[in-house]
């Protein structure tokens, strides 16, 4: 697969969606102890629909890392992790594998459950990057698990004129399909690096709801500043054809993220996510009589 995809084209918005809501994360840990700043949380989720959550973590001290993410279950939703910076190992229920690097991706549905284990290959240094939950659509939550690494040089990627760089996660833009594409949700995930003053546009369906975090620098949307370690809620508005984004006197990294709402319940126990409560209660009866495990 090529890395440096020529061709792309232009997305021309005339109308950009403006800024509803700032939000800044909260600190949290998770797993065995890993600090994080946990961005989209359970109160957004009926907003951000189909995305459940949304988790940065950032850090050079090992000891806010090491513990890891030892075994857990999951069932009902599907798990996009991005790695910018550091090494960690991913084994699975399902019999999975893989290592995660500097600017590689994880793409994992946990369907019906898996039980894995999410751990730092490393003793020092940096380890920084993102993990994204999506929802399921209630016929597919019982789905078989599946699982794929994209090491870096595998994600599609694209510069347009103004120098963007644009990683392609999930989803198109500017012609250019990203690594994984959903029917149900349509999600779109893309790493865009604008350069000072550059300007980014993305079309994007006005029902879908959408979201940017930025972790370097700065940028304007209709207007509206969105600092660092800040995530912006795009307004929906039937007129609005995309977004349209700005950076400062200096360069800037976001996460630009969108999809098609489920409209579905949402009933979650912690890494269970199902529709009604008596879903989570088989997910319970299912994990903890070992039914989670097979393959
Ligand atoms: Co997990």
């Amino acid at each position: 697969m090529p890395t440096e995809l020529p061709g792309a084209s232009d997305e021309h918005v005339t109308h950009s969606r403006a800024v509803e809501r700032l939000v800044t994360g909260q600190p949290t840990s998770d797993g065995a102890g890993v600090k994080l700043t946990r961005v989209l949380t359970q109160p957004l989720q009926r907003r951000l629909d189909p995305f459940l959550m949304l988790d940065a973590f950032g850090n050079d001290n090992p000891d806010d890392y090491l513990a890891g993410f030892p075994d857990h279950p999951h069932r009902g939703f599907e798990t996009v992790t991005y790695m910018i910076a550091g090494r960690m190992r991913h084994r699975d229920s399902a019999g999975h594998e893989g290592l995660l690097e500097n600017g590689s991706v994880q793409w994992m549905t946990a369907g019906r459950g898996v039980i894995h284990s999410e751990m730092p290959e490393q003793e020092e240094g940096v380890m920084e990057g993102f993990q994204l939950w999506l929802n399921l659509p209630a016929r597919d939550k019982l789905c078989e698990p599946w699982y794929r690494d994209f090491a870096a040089a595998e994600l599609p990627r694209f510069t347009t004129a103004d120098g963007v760089e644009v990683r392609v996660i999930a989803g198109a833009s500017h012609g250019i399909a990203g690594a994984v594409s959903r029917d149900a949700t349509a999600p779109l995930y893309l790493d865009v690096h604008l350069p000072a003053g550059a300007r980014f546009a993305q079309t994007l369906p006005p029902a879908h709801n959408a979201f940017l975090y930025v972790y370097r620098g700065e940028v304007a949307v209709a207007g509206t500043a969105v600092a660092e370690q800040r995530m912006a809620i795009f307004a929906n508005a039937p007129q609005a054809d995309g977004v349209v984004i700005e950076a400062g006197a200096a360069p800037a990294r976001m996460l630009l993220i969108a999809g098609r709402p489920l409209n579905e319940p949402i009933a979650q126990y912690g890494p269970f996510v199902m529709n009604t409560q008596d879903e989570i209660d088989a997910a319970l009866a299912d994990y903890r009589d070992g039914r989670f495990a097979a393959r």
